[in-house]
This record gives C-alpha cells, structure tokens and sequence, in this order.
C-alpha cells in the first residue's frame, strides 16, 4: 500500500515537473524548465518564442532578444536596444525633459514579472556635456535615484574659440581629442559608465544637459544603454560610425513568491526546487524588497534545481581545481589525499612534499 502510494506521487511529481516533448534548443541556444515555448512546459511568466526559421530565441511577446540562458546563476542575457535621445526635441540646456522608460523584459510588469535587472549592470552615455540619472524603485518607492553617470566633452585648443559658437560643431577634432586623452576608456569624457548597485525590475534615464559656459552643444544623439559589457570608446563610437544598436544586459529570473524560503512550514517558498540536493534561497530585489526566490543545487552538485533528479553530483576528481593527489569521488564530495609516502595538504598545487 504504501509502495502504491509512494509510486503515485512521484508520477505526479514528475509529470508536472518534466513535460514531454518540450523545446529545449533553439538556434544554440539552451534552455530547460522554469523556461519553455510549449504550454504546460513552462512556469508562469518564462515562456519564450524561437523565431521561425529557428535561429533567434525572444522573451514572451517576441520583443526582447535572448542571448543565453543560465539556470545555475539564475540569469539570463539579452540584447538590450539602445535608447537614442534628440538633443534638439528631447534635451534642453539644464532641464531634464528627457525621459524613457527600460524595462527588464516586456513581460515584466514592475511588480509581478520574474526579471529584475542584475547587479552586474552598468548604465552608459555616449555624448558631450550632459548627465543620465538612472531612477528605479518599486510601487512604493517609485523614483529613487539610482545611479547616475556625466559625459563631457572640454573644448579643444584654449577654450574662449570653443566657447564663441555654441552651434552644434562636432567635427573630427573633437573626436580625435576626445580619443587620446582616454585611450578608448569610455571613463567620463565623450562617453560615461557607472555601476547599477541595486535590481528593479524596471528603471526611469533621464538625460539633462550641463550648464556650464565655454561648452560646446553638438547635434548629434545621446545614447543611453544598460549594458554588462564595458563599452570601448572607439574612434568609430565617438563619431557616431559605429555605435551599438544594442548591448548584452543580464537579468536575474526569480519565481515570484510573497513568502521567504526562512519560513517554509506553511510557505509556498521553494515549490518550483523539485530536485533532490537543491535548497530555496530568498531573493532580494532593490530597497530590500522580498520578490521571491531562486532554487539552487547544494554544494557538490550542479546542475537543474528545478526539475527532479536536475542535480547532478559533481565528479570532483575529473574537474580541475579540487584535488592534485590521490582522489576518490563521493556522493556530494570527495576524497582526496596525498599520494603514499607524501604528506602536506593535496587540494593545493605542488602542496604533497616527501616527509
Ligand atoms: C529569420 O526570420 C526573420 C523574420 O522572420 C528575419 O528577419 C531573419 O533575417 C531570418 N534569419 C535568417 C538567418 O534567415
Ligand atoms: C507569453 O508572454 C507574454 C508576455 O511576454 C504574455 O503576454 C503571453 O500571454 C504569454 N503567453 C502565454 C501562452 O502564457
Ligand atoms: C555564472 O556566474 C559565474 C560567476 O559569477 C560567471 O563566471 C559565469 O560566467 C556565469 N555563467 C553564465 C553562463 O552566465
Ligand atoms: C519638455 O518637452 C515638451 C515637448 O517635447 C515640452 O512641451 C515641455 O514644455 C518640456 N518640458 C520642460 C520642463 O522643458
Ligand atoms: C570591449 O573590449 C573588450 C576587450 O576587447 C571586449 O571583451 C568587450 O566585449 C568590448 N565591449 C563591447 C561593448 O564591445
Ligand atoms: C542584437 O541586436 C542588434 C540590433 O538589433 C543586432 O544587430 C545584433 O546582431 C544582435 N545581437 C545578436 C548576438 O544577435
Ligand atoms: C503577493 O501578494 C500580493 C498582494 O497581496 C498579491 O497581489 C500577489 O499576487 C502575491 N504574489 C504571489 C506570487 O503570491
Ligand atoms: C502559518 O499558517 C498559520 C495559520 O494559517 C498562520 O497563523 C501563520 O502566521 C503562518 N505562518 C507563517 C510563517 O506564514
Ligand atoms: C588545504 O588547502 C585548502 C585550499 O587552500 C584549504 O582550504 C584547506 O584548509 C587546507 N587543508 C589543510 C588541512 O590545511
């Protein structure tokens, strides 16, 4: 009886965690449960869209172009659009009236999607004399100010020249000043980057051009990213040859929950962690705001916390960096000893030593 029993409730288990025939491939990207295209073989909120002819992978509503997908780190990157502003519409001297809104997936409304911007980001400007705010919060919370980055570009050559026409020049001898003083580091002048400390799942830029005399304005776009990559302030770049269209970004994926893995006697927390050797860990999005949870293999395993049987053991002895001496693999560990008549510590490099 109690054989039968057991027997239905992993069937059930199991059923509900691996549906058959799910896509797990599209173009060389991969990808498993939490993700899928085919209902049923997705949790709310992680469907994607493989593109026809099968060689690009979209978030949800086909928008948003995914990159990778890494269920270890619960991330996944995608090629975040560029977002230009029009010096001559959108930014006026001293007046922040430029504003877009970047939200971590189209799916994502600002409190109940499962993407949040990761903290590897950066946001980044390409341009001359104004500053991006970058504002993020969450419904109570909505606007506070995040980071925030300036880009100017000095006169070249004195000045009182520079300063007399104020029309819109951004000749080549700019560029190429701008260039060698910071030998293609985009580190404040033409160009700025600055950490994103804190994850929302969607963020307010703000551009507003600097008042300050002896500037020159050009008349060419400002272009905002959030972006993981460090940007290389290339000749190409600065004269608006060759900028992105877009840029990698991370996000982090979380299954939303309103209940901390701390407290699982009758919270929901850690559902979606079907595998054995897998523990729930709380996560923790911008003002220290409880948005849910990822699911994560125990040490010693790796692998899908979210499917049953996705983590695997990891065979120490036949990955580099555990052991330089004699190894014996272990369910979740490993053994490892110098060989016989050697002593010293065999988890180091040259650490065995004859006695
Ligand atoms: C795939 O299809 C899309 C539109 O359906 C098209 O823009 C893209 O160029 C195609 N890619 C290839 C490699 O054929
Ligand atoms: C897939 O995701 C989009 C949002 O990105 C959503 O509008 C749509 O309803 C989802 N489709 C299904 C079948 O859940
Ligand atoms: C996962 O995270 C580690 C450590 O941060 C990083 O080195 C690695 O590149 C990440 N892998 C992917 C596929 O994102
Ligand atoms: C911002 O720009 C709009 C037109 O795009 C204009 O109507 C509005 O007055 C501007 N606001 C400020 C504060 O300059
Ligand atoms: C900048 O250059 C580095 C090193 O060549 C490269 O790894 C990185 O991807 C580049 N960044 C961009 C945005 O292309
Ligand atoms: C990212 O998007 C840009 C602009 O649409 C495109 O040119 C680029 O090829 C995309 N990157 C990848 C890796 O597909
Ligand atoms: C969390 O609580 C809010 C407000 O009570 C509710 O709207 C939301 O659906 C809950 N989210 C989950 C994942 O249970
Ligand atoms: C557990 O459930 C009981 C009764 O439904 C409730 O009073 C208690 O607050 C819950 N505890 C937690 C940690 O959610
Ligand atoms: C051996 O070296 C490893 C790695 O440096 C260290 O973590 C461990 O504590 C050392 N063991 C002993 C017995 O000293």
């Amino acid at each position: 009886m109690r054989g039968l029993q057991a027997a239905v409730l992993f069937t059930a288990v199991a059923a509900a965690a691996a549906p058959t025939n799910c896509t797990t491939r599209c173009g060389d990207i991969s990808f498993e449960y939490p993700f899928g295209v085919e209902p049923g073989c997705y949790h709310p909120g992680f469907n994607l869209t493989c593109s026809s002819n099968d060689t690009r992978l979209f978030m949800g509503d086909g928008t948003v172009q995914v990159l990778d997908i890494s269920i270890p780190n619960s991330t996944l990157r995608v090629n975040a659009t560029a977002m230009a502003f029009d010096p001559a519409d959108d930014v006026q001297r001293g007046v922040i009236n430029a504003t877009t809104t970047w939200r971590a997936a189209a799916a994502a409304d600002d409190d109940g999607g499962p993407f949040v911007v990761s903290r590897r980001n950066t946001i980044a400007l390409m341009g001359c004399n104004a500053r991006v705010d970058l504002r993020g919060g969450d419904r109570r919370h909505s606007d506070n100010l995040v980071s925030s980055c300036t880009a100017v570009c000095p006169p070249v050559g004195g000045g009182d020249d520079a300063a007399a026409h104020d029309d819109g020049d951004g000749g080549d001898g700019h560029t190429i000043a701008i260039i060698d003083a910071w030998n293609g580091k985009c580190s404040g002048v033409g160009c700025c980057q600055a950490n994103i400390m804190l994850g929302y799942p969607s963020y307010t830029i703000q551009i507003k051009q600097l008042q300050e005399k002896n500037l020159h304005s050009f008349d060419f776009q400002y272009i905002a990213y959030i972006t993981d990559e460090t940007l290389n302030f290339t000749e190409e770049i600065a004269g608006r040859i060759a900028t992105p269209a877009a840029l990698p970004a991370t996000l982090d994926f979380v299954i939303r929950s309103n209940s901390s893995c701390s407290t699982p006697a009758n919270s929901t927390a850690g559902g979606e962690c079907r595998s054995e050797h897998s523990f729930c860990e709380d996560y923790k999005g911008g003002g220290n705001t409880l948005l849910g949870y990822s699911c994560v293999c125990s040490e010693g395993y790796r692998g899908n916390p979210y499917v049953a049987g996705g983590c695997h053991d990891i065979d120490e002895c036949h990955s580099p960096g555990y052991c330089y001496g004699d190894c014996k693999n272990t369910e979740g560990g490993y053994l490892c000893q110098c060989p016989l008549g050697l002593t010293g510590n065999a988890s180091i490099p040259n650490g065995c030593y004859t006695y």
